[in-house]
């Protein structure tokens, strides 16, 4: 407690003990993330000053640019993360292969995923970033052998997920399978204070995010869906509707969890001519915030399924993301079915 305040540690260790068999390992997991996500926010607090910004000229296995950011926030995640005996392996968008712990240090029973750098074309304008992860239990034979099989594990498997969002302040969202709590990072003692408790994605919304500028590619239902909602009083849905699109799913979702609404990032016929099935990644992106999402009330899909109920046919695989208040998800899910449906029949 600091002065009648949570701290996120308090609230970790206490969320824990109710937990029958818990070893602590779990708990001090979250904190070495929690510190490798305080590292992350001094760095881009900091920006230019320490030479942070700007292009790293060398591309992930996505074939997207890396800035120098990504790069160094992923070092600070395996650097944090790798020591203290916790986990078997990690694995990261900006890594092409798994990352097995190395054989100098314990290790443990659980698996992380992350995106360390969420957003990152924003971080040279300045525009909020975050950094998304998720934790899955090793399985089997996993920890003496870690590979790329072994976190080959549906979303709904998740023990944990969380992100860091670097904006005006930073904060850090996580669900443990127990409901949504947002904490604040109080500079002055280096701590992140519960500000947020138990958030909760209202059902319905009268607010979309999309890049517009796919519009051409959009499937027929993503269409109608959009269209509808641009028509507004005049249209279908006889209400208005409010669009913004930030391009870091990080602030996007923390926008949702705050007043609602919903995010797409849907399959088109772009993704469908080279052979992607959607932009965002399912293990460090699309399930964790699904996890999230789903913990405060809201519903995650791609259109067709539910996103965590997808079993993952390779570490670095992408997916449609429609995500955010519940009523909305479901009329997107709505018109897939019934579009799939008529061209069935
Ligand atoms: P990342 O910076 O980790 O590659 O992720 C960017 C993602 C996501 O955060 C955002 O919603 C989306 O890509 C933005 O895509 P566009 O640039 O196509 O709008
Ligand atoms: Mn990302
Ligand atoms: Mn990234």
């Amino acid at each position: 407690m600091q002065n009648g305040r949570t701290t996120i540690t308090q609230f970790i260790i206490e969320e824990q003990r109710h937990i029958k068999d818990a070893t602590g390992d779990f708990t001090s997991l979250l904190n070495d993330i929690v510190t490798a996500c305080k590292v992350i926010s001094d760095l881009v607090n900091h920006g230019a000053l320490v030479g942070v910004l700007g292009a790293a000229g060398t591309e992930n296995v996505q074939g997207e640019d890396q800035k120098k950011m990504d790069i160094i926030s992923n070092d600070v995640f395996l650097r944090s993360n790798e020591w203290a005996g916790h986990l078997a392996a990690m694995a990261s968008e900006e890594m092409d292969e798994v990352y097995p712990i190395p054989a100098k240090y314990p290790r443990g029973k659980y698996l992380l995923t992350f995106d360390p750098l969420d957003g990152s074309s924003n971080i040279d304008v300045n525009v909020s970033v975050g950094t998304i992860f998720s934790i899955l239990r090793c399985p089997g034979e996993c920890k003496d052998k870690p590979s790329a099989d072994g976190f080959l594990q549906p979303g709904t498997e998740q023990v944990c997920a969380g992100y860091a969002l670097y904006g005006p302040s930073t904060m850090m969202v996580l669900t443990t399978g127990n409901g949504v709590n947002g904490f604040t990072l109080d500079q002055n003692i280096g701590e992140f204070v519960l500000t947020h408790p138990d958030m909760n994605i209202p059902e319905d919304t009268r607010e979309f995010a999309i890049n517009a500028s796919n519009m051409r590619h959009w499937e027929a239902p993503v269409k109608r869906y959009v269209d509808e909602c641009l028509a507004g009083k005049d249209g279908a849905r006889s209400e208005d509707f409010n669009m913004r699109w930030i391009a870091s799913m990080v602030a996007e979702v923390h926008r949702i969890l705050t007043r609602g609404g919903i995010f797409m990032y849907p399959l088109d016929e772009k993704m469908k001519a080279k052979d992607t099935a959607g932009k965002l990644r399912l293990m460090y992106e699309a399930n964790p915030m699904s996890f999230i999402v789903e913990q405060a009330g809201g519903s995650s899909s791609t259109g067709r399924e539910r996103i965590m109920e997808i079993k993952p046919d390779g570490l670095h695989q992408r997916v449609p993301v429609i995500l955010g208040s519940k009523n909305e998800v479901e009329q997107v899910a709505r018109y897939h079915k019934e579009m799939d449906a008529d061209a069935a029949a």
